[in-house]
C-alpha cells in the first residue's frame, strides 16, 4: 500500500510517509531510493544539501521505473547558504546534483540566530518558488518564535516545519502553534534517530525503539516497534520520513496503513514524552553559519 496524500497550504499534495536518507552515502542512497520506489511504493524522498547524497538520490530516482514527476522530492538549504544571493545559488547547486529542474519542497535546514539574514533567505525562498524551482517552500527546526518572524513579515507562509519529533519529544506546543497557522509538521528522526549516542551537546542515545511501552504495544498488535511508532505519527496527522538503508526495514516502514492505534495505545505513548532530544536544540545551532 502506498502512503496517503496530505494537502499543504501551497495546494500541493505530499505523501504522508517518505524515505529519509541522512547518514546514507550516495551509493547507499541510490540503492535505497530505487528499491523504495520500485519495490516498496514510496513516492516521497527527503534529502538535504548537507547530507552529501543528493547525487545518489537523483540517480536512484532516475534508475527507478516511474517518472520523476511521480516522486515528491525534498531538499534543504544548508546553514552556510543563508542570505539572498547564496540561497539562490544553493538551489541551483542542489538541482544540478539531483539532476532535476525542480524540487517539490525546498526547506531552510536550520533557523540560525540571525533574524535579518533569515528574512533575506526567505525573500530568496519566495523567488525560488515564483521561478518554479520549488513547488512548495518551508523550514526545518523552527520554534514558534522563528515561525512568528515569518508570520509578522507577511507573504508566503512555510508549507511545512520539519522538526525532531518522536515519542520522547512530542513537540505539543509547536504542533498546536503550527496547526493554528496551517503549517504542516514533518517528523525527523521519527524512530528516535540514527545515532547510538545522540549528537547534540545535551542529547541522549536513541531509546525509542527499545522503549518497553512501545514493545508491549508491538507484541499486542503483532507489529514491530518501528511500525507502532510510525502508526503513532500517522494517527497524529504528521508527515514522517523514517530512514533506513535496509530493504526489509524500508518495506516494513511503509507497511503501516492497514492498522491503527486505539485511544488507549495513543494515551500510553503520549505519556512517554520526556522532552529528550537526540539532536541539537534549534536555539543552540549555528554550525556553518556565515559571519
Ligand atoms: P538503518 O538505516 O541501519 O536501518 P530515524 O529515526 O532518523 O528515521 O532513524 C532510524 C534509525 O533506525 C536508523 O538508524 C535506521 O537504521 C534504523 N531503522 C530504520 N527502520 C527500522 C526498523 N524498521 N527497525 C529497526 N530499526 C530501524
Amino acid at each position: 500500500m502506498s502512503a496517503p496524500l496530505i494537502e499543504l497550504n501551497s495546494g500541493i499534495e505530499i505523501p504522508q510517509l517518505g524515505l529519509g536518507v541522512w547518514q546514507s552515502t550516495p551509493e547507499e542512497a541510490q540503492r535505497a531510493v530505487r528499491f523504495a520506489i520500485d519495490e516498496a511504493r514510496y513516492r516521497h524522498i527527503d534529502t538535504a544539501a548537507a547530507y552529501g547524497n543528493e547525487s545518489g538520490v537523483g540517480e536512484g530516482i532516475a534508475s527507478a521505473s516511474v517518472l520523476r514527476t511521480e516522486v515528491f522530492v525534498t531538499t534543504k538549504l544548508w546553514n552556510s547558504d543563508h542570505g539572498y544571493d547564496r540561497a539562490l545559488a544553493a538551489i541551483d547547486t542542489s538541482l544540478r546534483a539531483l539532476g532535476t529542474d525542480y524540487v517539490d519542497l525546498y526547506l531552510i535546514h536550520w533557523p540560525l540566530q540571525d533574524r535579518d539574514r533569515l528574512l533575506r533567505t526567505w525573500d530568496a525562498m519566495e523567488k525560488i518558488l515564483a521561478d518554479g524551482k520549488a513547488h512548495s517552500i518551508g523550514v526545518c527546526n523552527f520554534e514558534p518564535h522563528h515561525l512568528q518572524w515569518l508570520i509578522d513579515r507577511g507573504g508566503v507562509l512555510p508549507a511545512v516545519d520539519q522538526v525532531e519529533l518522536h515519542p520522547h519529544l512530542q513537540q505539543r506546543e509547536l504542533r498546536e502553534f503550527a496547526a493554528e497557522h496551517g503549517i504542516a509538521i514533518e517528523s525527523w528522526s521519527p524512530l528516535g534517530g540514527t545515532s547510538g549516542s545522540g549528537w547534540g551537546p545535551n542529547s541522549k542515545p536513541n531509546t525509542v525503539l527499545s522503549d518497553p511501552t512501545i514493545g508491549d504495544i508491538a507484541i499486542k498488535l503483532g507489529r514491530s516497534p518501528a511500525q507502532v511508532v510510525l502508526a503513532w505519527h500517522i494517527k497524529l496527522g504528521l508527515i514522517v520520513i523514517p530512514k533506513s538503508v535496509h530493504e526489509d526495514r524500508i518495506k516494513q516502514n511503509i507497511d503501516v496503513f492497514d492498522f491503527e492505534l486505539d485511544d488507549e495505545d495513543m494515551a500510553r505513548i503520549a505519556a512517554l514524552d520526556d522532552g529528550q532530544r537526540v539532536g541539537i536544540h534549534p536555539d543552540e545551532m549555528n554550525l556553518g553559519a556565515p559571519d
